[in-house]
This record gives structure tokens, C-alpha cells and sequence, in this order.
């Protein structure tokens, strides 16, 4: 038995399979360090509070001018907490873009799990920084505060540095991989706790977001007084497939409602949402974890036809098959005990018998099949980073750092949220609003397949359903490198890119922000030359057929 979240949870997956081959299964990430007391983080010194119109708290520190991160001159930084209870604390750190802060519009930027952390984004992929194996923070050139001011909230609490209450203690070794305190383990930290429970569904905690926001955006004025751009951007990975729909969705209903009086707080212009290798609809992705094993672009073939045919008749079996067992959940209405447990059930059938033949048997990365599974990339240093003493004093935290908390995972692992249905249903209701979509998924990523994303992109049941599927591929160019290839029609786009595992930004910095850009501003993916009309079409054959070179993995070698 082992589970992946749909983003790195280096500790976590190494401890959770340690039943099965060591020889496959050994990550080298954790290391093993002597504790005492005194390591317990202090209380952060000099910060500074406000406190909004509505009563929400803020307290916060300006990281960049301690040589965190953003260093860029000019460039303000604020790190914190948004208060919203005496047991709601919600992690922010937001960044000034490089360009016209007070013009450019703000992006939230959100990473899976459930239950990692954004951090992953902010120093892996997108942010103005990443850190080095010496645990320097060195400036990111492709960041997206190029063109956007960017918001990263660790959510829902307990993620990151985002707590419900405060304790000392540790996460276990075994691989349920929890925070829990002292009676049960030896004290290795102060960590996040939480009632687990309060946030178990991505509704939830679209809800528990929006309040956050609505904290954020009401102590904006007061915390960085140059920001004036209403636009709203939410760009989102892997789980975020399940995240950007539903809080996008939540949002809107939340502003027309603040439209018309109904209630009272600050309407955001939903512009644009992102959604980089997502799993939005289990049902029309799980098909395609057996093909990205055998039949991808890479000519690589993890397993053989035997275990291709079981994966398979996994899926499709009837009645206890993992597609039949999604559709008995779909019936339910995710509200009693027993609907929690047919839909959780249906997740696991899925994810251990369809998803996992590809983890025991192709010795292949997860979030990269080019990698063997034992992955080196990306690089985490920054968790090592966030655990040092004057980090975490620039951030105005007093808590240890771990970028994803079990917790969460487990409690939304037990409501069945997974494989719930309403995910596309929101996707269709925002692109009939105007909303532009753009999905962009990493051709070499297992876990959140581009496949399983383009069948995404065929199947959402939208006005203009027809016309996007009849939208030709065309080469995603930046600066006359081709990086993938994109289907676009209107405010929606899907585009495959080349040579990216899961963590598209990693991977391929320039094509990723180019992307963005183009999606923020309104312009053609494939070119960012022409403004976008509703009845824009990208041209070109009705297939994206770009084949790469085979990657050997790398011969055995102990570590
Ligand atoms: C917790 O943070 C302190 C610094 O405040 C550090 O010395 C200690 O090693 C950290 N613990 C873990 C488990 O990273
Ligand atoms: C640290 O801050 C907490 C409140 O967040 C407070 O209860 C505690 O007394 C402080 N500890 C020290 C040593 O100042
Ligand atoms: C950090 O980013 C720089 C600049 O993009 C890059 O050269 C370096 O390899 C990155 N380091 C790590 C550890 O990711
Ligand atoms: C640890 O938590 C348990 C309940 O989960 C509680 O009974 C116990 O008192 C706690 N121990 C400490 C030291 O807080
Ligand atoms: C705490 O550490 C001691 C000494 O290393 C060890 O003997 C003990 O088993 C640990 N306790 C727990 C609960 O992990
Ligand atoms: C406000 O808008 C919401 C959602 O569109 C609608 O349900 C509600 O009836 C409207 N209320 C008023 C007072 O117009
Ligand atoms: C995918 O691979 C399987 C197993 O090798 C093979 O039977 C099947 O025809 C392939 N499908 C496609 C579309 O190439
Ligand atoms: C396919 O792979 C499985 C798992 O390694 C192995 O047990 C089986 O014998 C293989 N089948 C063939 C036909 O090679
Ligand atoms: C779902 O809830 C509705 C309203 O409470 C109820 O009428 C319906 O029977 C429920 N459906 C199932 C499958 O439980
Ligand atoms: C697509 O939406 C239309 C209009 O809401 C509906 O009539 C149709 O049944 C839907 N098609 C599918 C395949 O869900
Ligand atoms: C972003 O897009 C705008 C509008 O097309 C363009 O003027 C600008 O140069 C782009 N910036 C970057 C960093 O690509
Ligand atoms: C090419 O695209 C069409 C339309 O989406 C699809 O029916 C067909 O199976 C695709 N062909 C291949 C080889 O993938």
C-alpha cells in the first residue's frame, strides 16, 4: 500500500512504501538530524500588524529587505499571516511585480496535494527565487512577477506554514506521515495542527479561500498602497485541477452576490485561470495512466503487455472496476458517512490497481517518465531553507517548515473528493462566462498525463465545444523556439509542452511564462502576436504529433 499526492511530499513518500522494494523505493532526501530544544523556532522579532476595515489581522515582514528571495531593487516583498480567527491563520506571501505593480493585475498562485504547499511553486517553479544547494535564495529571471504582481497562499490550514493552532512536536515515521506532539514522538519542531476534519473537500475549502482573500484584499490598501489593479488571476497545479475550478467558481458566485448588494466584501475581475498538469475529472484521465505507461512520445514502454492488460482491465472491469466504482460514487450525493466511504473506496481501487502498476512495476519517475523513480529533480533545498532560524524571523513565522501535511491529505482522502464529477461542470460554467481557461500539461509527466488533459480539453461541454475541438494544433513558439504544441479557440486553450515533467515551470522556464503571459494579456498562445478575439482559432492538423528521443534510464547505481 503507498500513495502519491499530486505533488511532492519528499519525506512523506519515502516513508510510505517502506513495505515494498527498497531497491526502487529509497529516496534520499530525508536526512536524519540531532534535535534539542533549543532548535525550536523563535517568535519572528519586529512584525508589524494591521488590521483591516473588516476586522481581519494581518501580520506581516518585508523578506526581500533581509535578503529573502526578491531582492530585485525596487521590488517590495510582504510575508505573514492573515488572521481570520483565534484558530485561522492563513500563510501569505505576496511579491510586487518586476514590471507595474500598481497596473499589473494579481495572480494567485496555488499548488496541490491536497495538502502541499505553494512554496513548492514560489522556489520550484515560478517564483521570483529558488534556492541553492548551499541554502541561498538566488534570483529567478523567468519568475512570473515579470508581468504580474503574485499572491501565494499555503492552504487549506495546516499546509506550510498556515496553522489552526500551534505545537511541539513531530512527523511520525510510519507512513501516515502526521504531525503529532510530544506524547507521541520525540520533539523535532513546532508544527501547524489542525482539527483535520474542518477542511476535508475542495469546496471547502474554496470557501475557507475565499474568506482569506477577502482578509488580503481589505488590508491591501494598507500593507502595499501601489497595488490598484482589481484583476484576478488563479493559476494552479496537479490538484489544482480539483482547486482553480471549484474556488473559481466559488469566487464568481461570491462577487455576483457582492455585485448585488447581497453581501458585503471586495469583487475581484476574474481574468484568467491556469491550470498546469491537473487532475480534474478522474473518470476521463484514469483511462490514460496505462497508455502514458506504454504508448507515450517518448517510445518509452515502463511495462510490459501483461501488466498493460491488467492496468486495464482494472479500469474497465465491470461493477468493481475503477471506472464502475466512480460511477456509483458520482450517484451519491458526498454527504453521509457511506457516501464518503463508496467514494473513497472508488479513489483507492483507481489509484492502487490502475494508477500504481505503472510505481511497482516501470521504475520510472512519477512525475517524469524520462527520470528513473528515484528522482533528483526538482531540487527541494528550500525546505532546509525554511527551517533555518533567520528564514523563518524574515517571514514572520515561528514554526517549523514541511511542504505537505498529511493530515490534509488523509482527511480528504477520506471524503472520496478525488474522483468527485463537478470539477469539468465548473470549467464549462466559467468559459460560458468569458473566463479564459488555459490548461498547459508537461509531455513527460505520469501522474497528471498530458493525454488525460487533452481529453479533458475535448470533453468540456461548453458553447463552443465544437469549434475548440475543431481548432487545430499549432507549434507554440517563443522567440522561434518551438516548445509545444497548442489547440485555442477563444478564452480557451490546451497546450502540450515538450520535454516538462509535472512541474511544468521547472522543467521549461521560458515556454511557462510565455504561456502566462499571453493567457494574462489576452494574446495568441502560439505566437503572443495577436490579440484574441471570441472567435480566434489556432490552425494546423488535428492531433499533436511531436515525438521525442527515447531516455534510457540511468544504469543502477547505489546511493
Ligand atoms: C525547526 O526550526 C529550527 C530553527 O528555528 C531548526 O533548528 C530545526 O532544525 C527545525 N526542525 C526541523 C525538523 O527541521
Ligand atoms: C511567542 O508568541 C506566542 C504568541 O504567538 C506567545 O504566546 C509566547 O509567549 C511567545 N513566546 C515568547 C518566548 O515570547
Ligand atoms: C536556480 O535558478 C537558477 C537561475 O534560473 C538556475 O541556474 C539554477 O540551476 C537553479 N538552482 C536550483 C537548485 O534549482
Ligand atoms: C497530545 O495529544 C493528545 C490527544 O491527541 C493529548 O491527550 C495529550 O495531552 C497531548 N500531549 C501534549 C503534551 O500536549
Ligand atoms: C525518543 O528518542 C529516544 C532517544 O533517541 C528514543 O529512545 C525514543 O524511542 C524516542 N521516542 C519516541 C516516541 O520516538
Ligand atoms: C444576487 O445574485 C444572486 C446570484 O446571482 C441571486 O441568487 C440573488 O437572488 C441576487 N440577489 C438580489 C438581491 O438581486
Ligand atoms: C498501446 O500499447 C498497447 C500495449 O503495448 C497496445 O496493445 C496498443 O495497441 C497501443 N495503443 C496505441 C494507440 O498505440
Ligand atoms: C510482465 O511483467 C511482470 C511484472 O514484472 C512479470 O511478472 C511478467 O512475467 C511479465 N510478463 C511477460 C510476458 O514478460
Ligand atoms: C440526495 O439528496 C437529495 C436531497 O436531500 C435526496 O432527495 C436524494 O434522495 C439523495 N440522493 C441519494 C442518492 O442519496
Ligand atoms: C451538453 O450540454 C447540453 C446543454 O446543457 C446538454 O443538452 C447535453 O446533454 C450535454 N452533453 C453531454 C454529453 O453531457
Ligand atoms: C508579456 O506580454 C506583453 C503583451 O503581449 C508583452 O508586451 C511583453 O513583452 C511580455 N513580457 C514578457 C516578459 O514576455
Ligand atoms: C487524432 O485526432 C482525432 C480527433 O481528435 C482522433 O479521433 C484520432 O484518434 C487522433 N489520432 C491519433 C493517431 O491520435
Amino acid at each position: 500500500m503507498f500513495q502519491f499526492k499530486l505533488k511532492f511530499s519528499s519525506l512523506a513518500i519515502a516513508l510510505l512504501v517502506l513495505d515494498v522494494a527498497a531497491k526502487i523505493y529509497n529516496d534520499p532526501t530525508p536526512k536524519q538530524r540531532k534535535f534539542n530544544r533549543r532548535q525550536l523556532p523563535a517568535n519572528a522579532t519586529d512584525v508589524k500588524t494591521i488590521t483591516s476595515p473588516t476586522g481581519v489581522k494581518i501580520r506581516y515582514k518585508e523578506p526581500g529587505k533581509a535578503g529573502v528571495c526578491e531582492t530585485t531593487p525596487g521590488v517590495n516583498s510582504y510575508a505573514g499571516y492573515i488572521d481570520l480567527a483565534e484558530d485561522k491563520h492563513s500563510f501569505f506571501w505576496f511579491f510586487e511585480s518586476r514590471s507595474n505593480p500598481s497596473t499589473d493585475p494579481i495572480t494567485l498562485w496555488l499548488n496541490g496535494g491536497p495538502g502541499s504547499d505553494s512554496m513548492i511553486g514560489l522556489f520550484q517553479e515560478l517564483g521570483p527565487c529558488n534556492v541553492t544547494e548551499e541554502l541561498e535564495s538566488m534570483l529567478n529571471p523567468y519568475s512570473w512577477n515579470s508581468v504580474s504582481n503574485l499572491l501565494f497562499l499555503s492552504q487549506p490550514f495546516g499546509v506550510g506554514f498556515s496553522y489552526m493552532t500551534e505545537i511541539e512536536g513531530s512527523i511520525t515515521t510510519d507512513w501516515e506521515a502526521v504531525i503529532v506532539n510530544s506524547t507521541f514522538g520525540n520533539v523535532t519542531g513546532r508544527w501547524p495542527m489542525i482539527d483535520p476534519t474542518y477542511i476535508e473537500t475542495t469546496d471547502e475549502a474554496a470557501a475557507a479561500a475565499w474568506h482569506v482573500l477577502q482578509g488580503f484584499y481589505s488590508a491591501l490598501p494598507q500593507l502595499d498602497s501601489d497595488i490598484s489593479s482589481k484583476e484576478f488571476n488563479l493559476w494552479t497545479e496537479s490538484y489544482g485541477g480539483h482547486y482553480g475550478p471549484a474556488f473559481f467558481n466559488h469566487f464568481y458566485e461570491q462577487n455576483e452576490l457582492v455585485a448585488n448588494g447581497s453581501q458585503p466584501g471586495i469583487q475581484l475581475n476574474m481574468n484568467s485561470l491556469g491550470i498546469i498538469n491537473g487532475i480534474i475529472d478522474e473518470y476521463i484521465q484514469v483511462p490514460y495512466y496505462p497508455e502514458q505507461a506504454v504508448n507515450n512520445t517518448y517510445g518509452i514502454k515502463a511495462y510490459n503487455d501483461t501488466v498493460y492488460d491488467f492496468a486495464r482491465f482494472a479500469a474497465y472491469m465491470p461493477d468493481y472496476g475503477c471506472l464502475a466504482q466512480i460511477q456509483y460514487c458520482r450517484q451519491n450525493n458526498h454527504t453521509t458517512i457511506a457516501d464518503f466511504a463508496v467514494c473513497s473506496e472508488a479513489a483507492a481501487i483507481c489509484r492502487d490497481m490502475v494508477e500504481s502498476a505503472y510505481y511497482v512495476f516501470g521504475g520510472r519517475g512519477v512525475y517524469d517518465i524520462r527520470h528513473p523513480y528515484d528522482d533528483p529533480t526538482p531540487p527541494s533545498y528550500f525546505e532546509d531553507y525554511l527551517n533555518m532560524p533567520e528564514v523563518q524571523n524574515a517571514l514572520g513565522v515561528n514554526l517549523n517548515y514541511s511542504a505537505s501535511n498529511d493530515w490534509v491529505y488523509w482527511a480528504f482522502q477520506q471524503t472520496g473528493d478525488f474522483i468527485y464529477d463537478s470539477f469539468i461542470a465548473d470549467l464549462e460554467m466559467l468559459l460560458d462566462q468569458g473566463v479564459r481557461v488555459g490548461l498547459f500539461y508537461g509531455d513527460a509527466d505520469y501522474i497528471c498525463n498530458w493525454f488525460g488533459g487533452q481529453a479533458i480539453s475535448e470533453n468540456i461541454n461548453y458553447t463552443h465545444q465544437a469549434e475548440f475541438n475543431a481548432a487545430g494544433y499549432e507549434p507554440f513558439t517563443v522567440d522561434g523556439v518551438e516548445y509545444g504544441e497548442v489547440r485555442q479557440y477563444g478564452n480557451f486553450s490546451f497546450a502540450r509542452i515538450y520535454e516538462a515533467g509535472h512541474e511544468v515551470p521547472y522543467y521549461q522556464p521560458i515556454a511557462a511564462l510565455a504561456f502566462f503571459n499571453r493567457t494574462i494579456n489576452n494574446m495568441d498562445i502560439a505566437t503572443g502576436e495577436i490579440p484574441v478575439g471570441a472567435n480566434f482559432s489556432s490552425s494546423g492538423g488535428p492531433n499533436a504529433t511531436h515525438i521525442e528521443s527515447f531516455v534510457p534510464l540511468p544504469t543502477s547505481t547505489t546511493s
